[in-house]
């Protein structure tokens, strides 16, 4: 997807990377430390991060390139955290992440764990440590609120609890958008709903439009991942094909066929481009990348 064609993810990309940088702790502090360094500064499309920066830039947004920038790294670190977990044996089981070994393999399950547990706090403390003057203590903890809840017990963690539980279950297409939204879904509406707290003057109505954009968003996303566990490219997707069915997952892939699943994603994207469009914000970038997510090799 973002093989940098576009000069505004490239440009995006850069200060990303800078602003993860300077939030890590040390590499050589310790084993972890280097684990952390090894998951994190390791390529990855960093969509999660690009959908914020689109999304402040859209909206507008009162506070500092340098918090948008923070809150962007945070976001990132609990995918980051979500990823090294994934690909633990008691999980996916899958020895390659980012075109390099899994985190587990390179280093051992133990310094694995532990580099995802120190993540998730490591992704609260850049956000409580934010100084703005433009972002009020109020808002700052609405916004660890949404990120705490998005990867918590009623998000991302009952995703990836319900889709190991599904292992070798039929799933009906109800179901699998559950897991979904649950698993992927909620950590990109995090994303997207925290740069609209930043927006003083936002409506309500605008709010929940943006929240549905996310849901359509985080779903064709996934749909994609599914798609691309199958007619992927090792090479390029940087991780096992094949590794879903190997584990008997129910995916949309496995449950929709491949031809049906390219145009629930196709309808997605293009409703989420729809709720872009009816918004008063300069929203092309971010309808860019809606077509991007569909259309992704990697
Ligand atoms: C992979 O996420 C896991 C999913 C939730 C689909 P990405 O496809 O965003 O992985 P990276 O960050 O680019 O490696
Ligand atoms: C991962 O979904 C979702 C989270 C990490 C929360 P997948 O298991 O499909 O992701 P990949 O395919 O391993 O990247
Ligand atoms: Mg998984
Ligand atoms: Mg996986
Ligand atoms: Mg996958």
């Amino acid at each position: 997807m973002m093989n940098n064609e576009n000069s505004f993810l490239e440009h995006n990309l850069s200060r990303i990377n800078q602003a993860l940088i300077e939030s890590l702790p040390e590499e050589n502090f310790s084993e972890i430390t280097k684990a952390i360094h090894y998951s994190v500064m390791n390529g990855g499309k960093r969509l999660r991060p690009q959908l914020m920066l689109l999304m402040a830039d859209a909206l507008k947004v009162d506070v500092s390139n340098k918090t948008i920038d923070l809150m962007a790294a945070a976001g990132e670190l609990i995918h980051c955290y979500s990823l090294i977990h994934d690909d633990l044996p008691a999980m996916d089981d899958d020895d390659f992440r980012r075109g390099q070994l899994s985190c587990h393999k390179k280093f051992d399950e133990a310094t694995a764990i532990l580099a995802g547990d120190a993540i998730q706090p490591l992704s609260l403390e850049i956000l409580t440590s934010i100084k703005d003057n433009n972002l009020s203590d109020s808002t700052k903890s609405k916004i660890i609120n949404v990120f705490a809840k998005a990867c918590g017990p009623k998000g991302m963690v009952e995703g990836q609890n319900l889709d190991i539980k599904s292992e070798s279950k039929n799933l009906n297409e109800d179901e699998l958008d559950r897991i979904h939204f649950l698993k992927t879904g909620k950590l990109i509406e995090a994303c997207v709903l925290s740069v609209c707290l930043l927006k003083k003057e936002i409506r309500e109505e605008e709010v929940e439009k943006l929240v549905e954009f996310s849901e359509k968003f985080g779903l064709a996303f996934q749909i994609r991942d599914d798609i691309l566990d199958v007619i992927g490219n090792e090479q390029e997707i940087g991780k096992p094909v094949g590794s879903d069915q190997e584990k008997n997952k129910s995916t949309y892939a496995s449950v929709l066929g491949i031809t049906k699943s390219q145009l629930k994603a196709e309808k997605l994207s293009k409703d989420a481009i729809d709720i872009l469009i009816s918004l008063p914000y300069e929203t092309q970038r971010l309808e860019d990348l809606c077509k991007m997510i569909i259309e992704r090799q990697a």
